[in-house]
């Protein structure tokens, strides 16, 4: 199934998305344009839709490094939940969580917001390989450690580089958004989260884990010293205000330790 995106210059022009973008183990380059002659370039199978350079914070700009994607998943992202919460919490625990609360469903649409190497996305497509992933993130390092890391897995997702702070994509397009740990890096997390909500069907979920404050003395000193970095933390109850005002209703959530995981509804 084609998909469609909305032009980032024009937002009342539609680009429709030839499904062979998303095999990956068939490189795809070209060029996509709308009606008003906006054009984008795909270069092996990547979606560029930035328009403009972004400025970035530290943590943000690090996330662009070649270095830094290529060692993300398997250096920092599959022991992270175990470092953070100080107790094992394998990377299988985790994937658990999301396909147990996102159930992806045959045929339906999700979108992985700030995605790094999709972890979130090849995690859905394998637990329902009739589902169709987009995954987005702003660093073309990290989408192509994502295009890497999808096509050895046979993961056949459209990989798109954008901002999540202006979505290339219509109103009540996915079925379901996750967003893994991206909410604490954000510049302007109301404005994704509204973005986010925007994009998100009626009957859609939202699944997010983030990181909360901690409560220990040692914990808030790390966090006060990651805050000059660009990264923020919010308490249990702060996070829910922030969700409650992008328009999302609490329907599940589980803390362990400084690691939330949330199911949302829009409301
Ligand atoms: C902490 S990583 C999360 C990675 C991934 N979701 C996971 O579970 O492993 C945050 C990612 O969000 C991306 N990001 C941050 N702000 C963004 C924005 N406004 N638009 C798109 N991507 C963004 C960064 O480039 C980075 O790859």
């Amino acid at each position: 199934m084609a998909i469609y995106i909305r032009s980032p210059l024009y937002d009342q022009e539609s680009i429709p998305l030839p499904k062979e973008v998303s095999i990956l183990s068939k490189p795809f380059n070209g060029t996509i344009c709308s009606n008003k002659g906006d054009e984008y370039s795909i270069k092996n199978n990547i979606i560029d839709l930035l328009t403009k350079e972004k400025s970035y914070t530290l943590a943000q700009s690090t996330n662009h490094w070649r270095m830094t994607a290529s060692v993300y998943e398997d250096l920092w992202r599959v022991r992270s939940l175990s470092l953070l919460t100080g107790e094992p919490f394998p990377i299988e625990k985790e994937k658990e969580f999301l396909v147990h609360w996102v159930n992806p469903q045959p045929g339906k649409i999700y979108l992985d917001v700030g995605c790094s190497t999709a972890l979130y996305a090849r995690s859905l497509i394998k637990a329902e390989p009739e589902s169709i992933q987009v995954a987005i993130d702003f660093s073309m390092a990290m989408l192509e450690e994502a295009r890497m890391k999808s096509e050895a897995e046979q993961a056949d997702i459209y990989l798109v580089r954008a901002d999540a702070r202006e979505m290339p994509f219509f109103g009540k397009t996915f079925d379901g958004v996750v967003m893994g740990g991206t909410l604490n890096e954000l510049s302007d997390e109301l404005k994704v989260l509204f973005e986010c909500k925007r994009v998100l069907k009626d009957d859609g979920i939202f699944f997010v884990m983030h990181l909360i404050q901690s409560e220990s003395w040692y914990g808030k000193v790390l966090q006060n010293s990651a805050e000059w970095s660009g990264i923020k933390f919010w308490t249990v109850e702060q996070s829910n205000e922030l969700f409650a005002r992008a328009g999302f209703a609490v329907e599940k959530q589980f803390t362990k330790g400084i690691v939330c995981f949330s199911k949302l509804l829009p409301v």
